[in-house]
């Protein structure tokens, strides 16, 4: 499954890589215009806001503005309220599939949280349709499922004892090719930008790929499997992904990952 109504997601392990992950959010929010961000009375929603690290800097970079993260996760959305003393920012339970604002957005951003959902591209026009005239649509997603880190969570699954237990992991949903998301926005916006990033990651340590991968898309197989399967799994993935991605003599292990971002400002 990949459903975020059942994923348990682990705060401190997502944010272990932080760094890695705080930089397509900041390339994302580099695009989007401050001048129409503070519009009075309208807000700047960080939707699937995880541990709202990045909501917090969406508030920096738009002081006026009231910012409003929604997440599915009991338990970002704890970690996210312990780390913010801000009152312009507030956490809300929401599900992305379902999501209708309280406060009128000006702003509506996405950081990693939409390849978790099924037939999303189908939402985008509706979260476009919510904004005001010159409101701006920010969306960045992973699109990284047919490299190694991705492909081999299969190949171990299919792989080991658990094969029939890890059958019932539904796929991560689909990231279309770019020019799929360009055709169902351009109808709606003035302006589009959408593009891809491959970024060269530097890790460290044991077995980092996986590491990386076990707070977010591993999830889903590591938590239908007990001890000592659940070991069994992961060390079978591991190792295929010390092939795929070997250690440089100089300790580092070079993890390239793919991004899709899209930047639409309604018409
Ligand atoms: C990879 S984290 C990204 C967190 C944050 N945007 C960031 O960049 O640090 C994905 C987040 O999306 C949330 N999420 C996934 N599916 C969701 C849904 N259907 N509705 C709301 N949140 C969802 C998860 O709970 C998780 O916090």
């Amino acid at each position: 499954m990949s459903d975020a109504k059942s994923t348990v997601w682990d705060a401190n392990l997502y944010l272990k890589f932080a760094d890695h992950r705080t930089r397509p959010a900041l390339d994302l929010m580099g695009r989007l215009d401050p001048a129409n961000g503070a519009r009075p009375g309208h807000a700047v929603y960080d939707l699937g806001c995880g541990a709202g690290n990045i909501s917090r800097i969406l508030a920096e970079r738009f002081p006026e503005a009231a910012v409003i993260g929604i997440d599915s996760s009991e338990e970002m959305l704890a970690k996210a309220r312990s780390q913010t003393v801000d009152a312009r920012i507030t956490f809300a339970k929401g599900d992305l599939a379902h999501f209708a604002p309280t406060l009128p957005p000006g702003i509506l951003y996405s950081n990693a949280a939409y390849h978790w959902l099924d037939g999303h591209i189908d939402m985008f026009p509706g979260l476009l349709k919510l904004l005001p005239p010159g409101g701006q649509l920010a969306i960045q997603m992973p699109r990284n499922h047919e490299a190694p880190s991705h492909a081999s969570m299969h190949e171990a699954a299919q792989a080991g004892p658990w094969r029939e237990k890890l059958g019932k992991v539904r796929p991560i949903a689909r990231v279309e090719e770019p020019g799929r998301y360009y055709d169902v926005l351009k109808p709606l916006c003035s302006d589009l930008e959408v593009w891809e990033t491959i970024y060269q990651q530097p890790l460290t340590g044991k077995d980092p790929v996986a590491q990386f991968t076990s707070s977010t898309g591993l999830r889903p197989y590591l938590e239908l499997l007990q001890e000592p399967e659940r070991t069994g799994f992961y060390e079978a993935y591991a190792a295929l992904l010390r092939k795929a991605y070997p250690t440089r003599p100089d300790g580092i292990t070079l993890f390239p990952f793919r991004r899709l971002f899209i930047v639409a400002r309604r018409a």
